[in-house]
């Protein structure tokens, strides 16, 4: 190369240096000017204290606070400290869903003396593997529904209305639970195909505003009713009245999460807030509600029953007593019981953290009441409530539960990763976001595997527990089975805190006496 052409090469490197200097002093002096913006803007501001005394420096708090919720799960939190569900269970429902090896090593980090946590009670002489059977299968509506329905499955998936979910997740859900034999519940967004593509038992359900089948004036249709219920897929029916996150509020759909998919499927208008009154219009009594009950039963053909979280529990006694009047075929078929740390797509505050019983109250409190007034077999239980991990399952079906049903495990299983964006439109996972971007994570095939191997593993890991009880199956793990740790850290029979109640004729003045 002669010297002409390396004095080229080298003016022209000078050249590209010098523009990069000049736009670096000019980024450099943009950014002082902005800062200085910053600052002044700080100082002069009134609403916001920590940016009025620290000055730019402030501001750095809310991004921090942000970017906590997403990296303290990776860095800080101990395997049992978060909340809603902490990394251990989380980690089981992750491995149960990739369908990897479940065992651990060296030792439970899980300490046994905590007031309220249960531990299950080992049989001498565990059921051995050739006399493990299936759990039995159950029927809700015999002899009262026209098209009563028989399943064995004992671990579903929670109503999770299509809004909250978004369509890959709601269709993985479809075919992992057609897959695994288990049921999918609508929850109260109405009935979409995406439900139906996979060819699973679907549980619909009712919710205040009626969505999928309303009127002109919001009440239920029994045109549309009929409709949903002409699904060969759809097996029941499930009105609600409350749920666990959320008692006295109905469902809360942004605007933004309205697509004009989701209006069309729930019969409102598009972008939107889709808020759900706090109750059902139509009853305000437990004879009402019997009524409504009847009429979709009637209607349709199918097992009808409700969802509630259990609160005050006086008109529990009063629908039994209703119910003893007018003949056991008056009954719900099921009633669904919801923890007062249930899940939602958005709630407030106070109703999520202060309102409601949990499930280790309302649950015996429920199937208790229901075996004092003889409706024990009539009326099946189902429950949900932070019940993703193969013990807290095995802990409801001791204590009293036909079925479990499971919302935020089935959400992990999709690939959540607990950032509680739900209510945002913003799911880095395409769990709960109509944002195509964010939805292309979320393969429907891929992850519909990962709800399959979920809902498997549970039952499979359900039955290691009932066989080391030394019972065949799930279905027969009783009170007797499990101890609760008291306040002294000691365990104690949940049969003797709980104990098990027979029917008894029961009147309204008995009550105080039982
Ligand atoms: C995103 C999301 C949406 C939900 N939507 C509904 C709904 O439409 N109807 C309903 O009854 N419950 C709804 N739930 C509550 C769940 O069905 C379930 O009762 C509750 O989360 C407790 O179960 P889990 O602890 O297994 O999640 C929703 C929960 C979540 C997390
Ligand atoms: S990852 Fe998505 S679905 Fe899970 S909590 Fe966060 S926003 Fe909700």
């Amino acid at each position: 190369m002669d010297l002409q052409a390396v004095a080229a090469i080298y003016a022209f490197a000078v050249k590209v240096l010098q523009i990069f200097a000049m736009l670096f002093a000019f980024g450099l002096v943009v950014l002082v000017l902005y800062v200085v913006y910053l600052y002044l803007s700080d100082v002069s501001q009134t609403k916001q204290a920590i940016r009025r005394n620290f000055p730019v420096l402030g501001r750095f708090r809310y991004q921090f606070e942000h970017l906590g919720e997403f990296f303290r799960q990776y860095f800080f939190a101990l395997d049992r400290e978060e909340m809603p569900f902490n990394r251990a269970q989380r980690s089981w429902v992750y491995r149960a869903a990739k369908n990897v090896d479940s065992t651990l090593a060296f030792g439970s980090t899980r300490p046994l003396n905590q007031p309220g946590d249960i531990v299950f009670l080992n049989h001498p002489f565990p059921t051995l593997a050739k006399d493990a059977v299936p759990p039995r299968e159950v029927t809700v509506g015999v002899g009262v529904a026209r098209r009563p329905y028989t399943t064995r499955s004992i671990f579903n998936i929670s109503g999770m209305s299509f809004g909250a979910l978004s369509v890959p997740a709601v269709r993985a859900l479809s075919r992992g639970a057609a897959k695994a034999g288990i049921w999918l519940n609508t929850g109260e967004g109405g009935l979409s195909p995406h439900h139906l593509e996979g060819g699973c038992d679907i549980v619909f359900q009712i919710g205040t505003a009626k969505y999928g089948v309303r009127d002109e004036n919001g009440l239920l249709s029994d045109e549309k009713l009929k409709a949903v219920a002409a699904h060969e897929q759809v097996k029941m029916f499930e009105l609600k009245l409350s749920q666990g996150a959320k008692p006295g509020k109905g469902g809360i759909l942004p605007g933004v999460k309205v697509t004009p998919e989701i209006a069309h499927v729930r019969g409102i208008p598009v972008g939107m807030d889709s808020i759900s009154p706090n109750g059902h219009p139509e009853f305000r009594h437990v004879d009402g509600l019997l009524d409504m009950i009847q009429r979709i039963r009637e209607v349709t053909g199918k097992p009808t029953g409700f969802k509630c979280v259990i609160g005050n529990s006086d008109w529990l006694h009063d629908l039994c007593e209703a119910i003893q009047k007018r003949g056991p075929e008056s009954a719900p078929d099921f009633i669904n019981i919801d923890s007062a740390d249930g899940g939602s797509g958005a709630a407030p505050q106070s109703l999520m953290d202060y309102m409601g019983l949990p499930l280790n109250r309302s649950l015996p409190l429920v199937v208790d009441l229901l075996a004092q007034y003889g409706l024990r077999d009539r009326i099946k239980i189902i429950c949900a409530g932070k019940l993703l991990t193969p013990s807290m399952v095995a802990w409801a079906l001791a204590m009293g539960a036909d079925f479990v049903n499971c919302g935020r495990g089935f959400m992990f299983a999709l690939g959540c990763i607990q950032a509680m964006q739900c209510n945002k439109n913003t799911c880095p996972t395409g769990v709960t976001t109509h944002n195509p971007d964010l939805q292309q994570g979320l393969d429907p095939v891929d992850k519909a595997e990962r709800v399959y191997n979920y809902a498997h593993n549970m039952e499979h890991e359900v039955g290691i527990i009932a066989h080391s009880c030394g019972v065949p199956e799930p279905r027969m793990l009783r009170r007797a089975h499990v101890e609760v740790i008291n306040e002294r850290g000691t365990p104690v029979p949940l049969s003797e805190l709980v104990p098990d109640v027979k029917p008894k004729s029961v009147i309204a003045s008995d009550r105080g006496a039982s």
